[in-house]
Order: C-alpha cells, then structure tokens, then sequence
C-alpha cells in the first residue's frame, strides 16, 4: 500500500469527471486500498479517486462510528428518496481547515460495486447520505463549495492561498 498526494481546491485536475471502472481488478484493489490509507493518515472519512488524481468512478468511505462498516464505492450510483433536506456542516480533504454548512437530501438509496467487483444496494440516511453525496460530486468534478455563494467561494480560495504562502514561508 501506498499513500496518495490529495488535490487541493482550487487545483483544476479536480474538475475532470471521472470514468467508470470497466473490471474491478488488482490494479483496482490496489487503489482502493492506498485510498484507505490515504484517507486515514488525513484522518477523513471520505476519499474520491478524483482527489488523488486518478480518473476513475472509485470512492473509500469510512464513518468510524459503531454502526457503520467501512465502505468501497465502485461505479456508484444513487436516487434521492426524501424531499427532507439536511443541513450539515461539511469539510473536505481537498478543502483544508473550510468547515461549511451545505443542504443535501437526507436519505438515498445507493447501488455500486465493491472491492470484490459484487454489485449492492444500500438506504443511507443523515451522515452516510451526505457522505456519499459528498463523494460522487467528487467524481463529477464538482466539490462542497460549490454548493455555497461564490462570495464565499471566493473567500474560501484566499484564505487557502495565503495558507499556502504561510507555509512555504515557516
Ligand atoms: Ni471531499
């Protein structure tokens, strides 16, 4: 396994839609356990291929919470199954130190492939909805922010930016 360099916003490579994965392989399996890692070493629960800078349809995501199992998203796909809208507080691996409120469907019905190329289907509801949400915007080259004002989005890239200068700086 192997730890992946995470994208940062406003980095343009995280715009590309991603691909479906054609056979859940080796090569496959390798990513999806180097995006754990990765993952975990940031300490996220969620990682989008996208945000290391592979183009494919793969998503890691891990609440570690007692209800939840770890969970590997290949080629997923999901219907809204409530007009209920949460509003959470969202952060994001390739957003560093942004915490901000975004309005998502609260519960979902998800259908994917996992680490062993099976297909499944799963509800999800409140964290695990939004997460999920969350990370197939990723692989559709959209991110949390975009889901707020760009008054906002713009305050957001400055504030990375001068955090980027302050650490080239110390
Ligand atoms: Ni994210």
């Amino acid at each position: 396994m192997a730890l992946r360099k995470i994208l940062e916003f406003p980095d343009s490579r995280l715009r590309t839609v991603a691909k479906d994965v054609e056979t859940v392989n080796d090569s496959i399996r390798t990513l999806v356990d180097d995006m754990f890692e990765t993952m975990y070493e940031a300490q996220g629960i969620g990682l989008a291929a996208t945000q290391i800078d592979v183009h494919l349809r793969v998503v890691v995501i891990d609440l570690q919470d007692d209800e939840n199992q770890p969970l590997v998203m290949i080629n997923p796909k999901f219907k809204t199954l409530t007009q209920e809208i949460d509003e959470m507080q969202e952060g994001c691996l390739s957003v560093p130190g942004v915490y901000e409120v975004v309005k998502r469907p609260d519960r979902i019905r998800l259908k994917a492939f996992n680490r062993d190329g099976e297909v499944y289907e799963m509800e999800a509801e409140g964290l695990l909805a939004v997460c999920i949400q969350h990370e197939c915007d990723h692989l559709n080259g959209k991110l949390f922010v975009d889901h707020l004002s760009t008054l906002k989005r713009s305050r957001i890239r400055s504030k990375l930016a001068k955090q980027k200068r302050t650490e080239a700086t110390s």
